[in-house]
């Protein structure tokens, strides 16, 4: 139907006839002659109705914005002035000769250009948001990054392998979402959390290299970057240690940047242990763009006159930790203020601090709610180990070690954007020496930092029942600008040690059977040291385009109810369906009220 692409025409086509297809993105009517802005895949390209052409000028006088034409015409200069540099085509145009309207389009519900565009809308008419050059860009980008990371694995030997949809629970820390099953009534099926237990499975049949884009679904809290259905890529190696899963990986991740984007990430990508990145950066995700750092300071006001910090200073799950904000002593009383509102969001009582006027001057030179608490010793102290200078401020946390790093993270972030502290560029690195397990105070028992199937360090084996929580993991998570791409471990490949885990966490003998029996019976089978990793390309493709949220890399996204507006999904089911399913639907009381006919399941 074409013999060029609208965005492909330029100077060098000009005296040549082409055919183009696309849509109306602009029609403007300048008596007598009308211009037409044509749009496909490729781009835009300015055609020119000619009253001359009756029948091409007569068709174009009925075209409305997003008609889907086919024009046929001479390429040709525009004329002096009237070129338009941020356009590829912009020094050419097309003289009509023919025009067939393939379509029309009624009005569209927003204009291409609303920089206002509320997401119920685009999401309600994601096809047309996806019309949208943005969107097309960050579409494609992603496709670029898929392409890459396939011929990065393919080179290396990887074999591509689908694992089930339709399967058993997965653990990955969330609700699963479930199916039931017709044949098998009052059973369901989980939807992969990951496919974590099938890519264990093809270690053991002896792929050695296996990767695989696999989609994966969590029922958990949705925010800009978690999604209930989303995209890993996902990876297992055998006979490789940690060492050899993260150098290769971030050989890929590196050959990615370069492809996709022109960038040269830092060779080898920095490692931080697991406890650095907590002291120094309250997170284990930090971004290090953001030059902001921590210090402990409970030694030195354990025992002071201020309960606040010496309750905290005192307490083994305590911490009271410095911030020191450079220039930070131009905040004004509302903006402290304001933080400290911010931090109560994140469980901080408080937010107490001190402005750095003339350190010289001692006591003297400093300006503070809390001073009068604190020693002369302990002054110094803080001042010598934050490095604080003439002109900052130093913020403090006291709390739980959880409260305070939730806060203060929270709180660096927030200076390092307000006080456009935080510098631009890409900050990858690799976060070890996890945890293997974490007490959960609330279920009063240890919970998996990872997954159940993280090996631990062959040392600490020996206090995986005695002393978990000392036990340090082999796993490892890839971090880049404050956001969490990437996670994996070697994993535990006798049965026997995978037992004692399952054990620890509290998941007893009959329990692990009847969930993990299948796992627990095929490492006795020769299973082969093995690990792995894997990725959220949904973050990366986000990260790589610019954007804040994974829904802009995501053709049909879910809302922050998961929900799609487009389909309406998820939508109600027939008498019978349910019937079949042997399933009766019982709905919350205040829904009954709202909708008769019951409208989840
Ligand atoms: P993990 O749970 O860390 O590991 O997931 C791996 C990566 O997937 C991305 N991710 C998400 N992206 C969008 N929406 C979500 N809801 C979401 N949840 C996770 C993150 C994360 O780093 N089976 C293990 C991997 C392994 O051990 O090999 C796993 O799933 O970028
Ligand atoms: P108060 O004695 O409650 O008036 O608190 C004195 C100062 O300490 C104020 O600036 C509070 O914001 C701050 N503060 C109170 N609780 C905490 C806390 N848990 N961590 C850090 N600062 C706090």
């Amino acid at each position: 139907m074409r013999s060029h692409y609208c965005g492909e025409v330029n100077e060098s086509h000009i005296g040549q006839t082409v055919t183009l297809c696309g849509w109306a993105h602009r029609r403007r009517d300048h008596g007598g002659v009308i211009f037409v802005d044509l749009r496909d895949r490729a781009g835009l390209l300015q055609t020119v109705f000619d009253p001359d052409q009756r029948e091409a000028f007569a068709l174009a006088e009925g075209v409305r914005n997003e008609y889907v034409l086919r024009v046929t015409g001479q390429v040709r200069h525009r004329p002096p002035g009237t070129e338009n540099p941020h356009l590829s085509t912009g020094k050419v145009e097309v003289a009509a000769s023919a025009l067939e309207i393939l379509n029309r389009s009624e009005p569209l519900p927003f204009q291409h250009d609303d920089s206002e565009l509320s997401e119920p809308v685009r999401l309600r008419y994601r096809y047309l948001d996806l019309r949208r050059d943005v969107m097309q860009r960050n579409l494609r980008l992603r496709h670029r990054a898929v392409k890459s990371l396939r011929a990065f694995l393919e080179q290396q030997g990887f074999t591509e392998i689908e694992t089930p949809i339709l399967t058993k629970s997965t653990p990955e820390g969330a609700r699963d979402y479930l199916v039931p099953s017709r044949t098998h009534p009052g059973r369901f099926f989980a939807l992969p959390q990951s496919p974590q237990l099938f890519k264990q499975l093809l270690m053991m049949s002896g792929f050695e290299r296996y990767y695989q884009f696999a989609r994966c679904f969590r029922d958990e809290d949705l925010r800009a970057d978690r999604q209930p259905e989303f995209t890993q890529l996902d990876i297992e190696t055998s006979f490789l240690d940690e060492q050899g899963v993260m150098s290769l990986m971030e050989a890929m991740i590196r050959s990615l940047f370069r492809t996709v984007l022109n960038v040269d990430l830092p060779d080898p990508i920095p490692r931080l242990s697991y406890a650095e990145a907590i002291r120094r950066f309250a997170s284990d995700k930090p971004d290090l763009r953001n030059p902001l750092e921590l210090v402990d300071v409970a030694d030195l006001v354990k025992g002071c006159e201020f309960k606040v910090f010496a309750g905290p200073a005192g307490d083994p799950a305590g911490r009271v930790a410095a911030l020191r904000v450079p220039k930070g002593g131009e905040l004004t009383r509302s903006q402290i203020d304001e933080y400290t509102v911010h931090v109560g969001l994140f469980g901080a009582k408080g937010l107490a601090y001190i402005k750095v006027n003339d350190a010289a001057k001692g006591r003297e030179g400093l300006q503070s709610p809390i001073l009068k608490f604190l020693s002369d010793q302990a002054i110094a102290g803080i001042m010598g180990r934050t490095g604080a200078q003439n002109g900052d401020l130093i913020f403090f946390g006291a709390d739980k070690a959880r409260v305070v790093n939730d806060a203060l993270g929270a709180l660096r972030l927030k200076l390092g954007t307000d006080l456009a502290l935080t510098v631009s560029g890409w900050k990858p690195l690799w976060v070890v020496d996890f945890p293997m397990f974490e007490f959960d105070a609330e279920a009063k028992r240890f919970v998996a930092l990872h997954h159940p199937f993280t090996a631990p360090r062959a040392e600490d084996e020996a206090m995986v029942d005695k002393d978990p929580a000392n036990v340090r993991a082999r796993a490892y998570d890839m971090v880049l600008n404050g956001s969490e791409i990437g996670g994996g471990s070697i994993r535990i490949h006798r049965s026997e040690l995978q037992s004692r885990v399952f054990s620890t966490l509290g998941i007893e003998e009959q329990e692990a059977g009847e969930k993990f029996g299948f796992l627990l019976e095929a490492l006795k089978f020769g299973a082969p040291p093995h690990g792995g990793i894997a990725f959220g390309i949904d973050r990366i493709a986000a990260l790589m385009a610019g954007v804040d949220s994974i829904r802009e890399v995501i053709a049909f996204p879910k809302t922050q109810k998961a929900s799609c507006p487009l389909t309406d999904a998820p939508g109600p089911v027939s008498e019978a369906q349910l019937r079949e399913l042997s399933i009766r639907v019982r709905l919350p009381a205040a829904e009954t009220a709202g909708e008769p006919g019951g409208k989840k399941l």
